[in-house]
């Protein structure tokens, strides 16, 4: 009997620069790491990864217009081959591989996602969000993150058991 959650989509749009900094921080990203973005939009993310250590990132998007501005975005970072965009829904990807991952994403998608990540993912694998918590997860970190715009946003922090 298939038990998970009906799937749903979040819109395109963009964390701001310091919050997708910290959240970075909170990865605590070592050299080689394969580093997946769930949505990764305009590879902002995937591309700020790199101030931290020499990943392996790859993102999945399904949004034309945000496919185009991350392969752009790629280009003008220099990291064409390091990371990777897979124009594909993240439903049915998997991500056994993964040593981190981040997400910024509704909590109803993350209750979607949360058994999937459940089954595939390997022991240590971290995990970072923010505004949403992973439903039914218990976070290892919860870090209240004063933005320079004023707001306040919680980021969550989780290790696979
Ligand atoms: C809230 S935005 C976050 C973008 C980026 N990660 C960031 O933090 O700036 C969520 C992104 O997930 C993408 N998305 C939503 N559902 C998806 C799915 N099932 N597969 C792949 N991408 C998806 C959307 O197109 C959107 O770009």
């Amino acid at each position: 009997m298939d038990i998970s959650l009906p799937k749903v989509y979040d819109p395109y749009c963009t964390t701001p620069a310091d919050l997708t900094r910290k959240k970075l921080e909170l990865l605590e990203l070592k050299n080689g790491d394969i580093l997946y973005d769930l949505g990764c939009g305009n590879a902002h993310t995937l591309i700020d990864a790199f101030t931290f250590a020499q990943v392996k990132g790859i993102g999945y998007e399904i949004v034309p217009e945000a496919i185009k501005d991350a392969k752009d975005n790629i280009v003008k970072a220099g990291l064409t081959g390091k990371i990777e965009i897979r124009i594909q829904d993240f439903y049915d990807a998997h991500f056994s591989d993964a040593n981190a991952i981040v997400v910024y994403l509704s909590r109803s998608v993350l209750g979607a996602l949360s058994l999937k990540l459940e089954k595939e993912l390997k022991a240590g694998t971290r995990i970072v969000t923010h505004q949403f918590d992973i439903p039914g997860w218990t976070a290892e970190k919860e870090v209240d993150f004063l933005q320079t715009s004023g707001v306040i946003e919680r980021i969550f922090l989780y290790r696979k058991e």
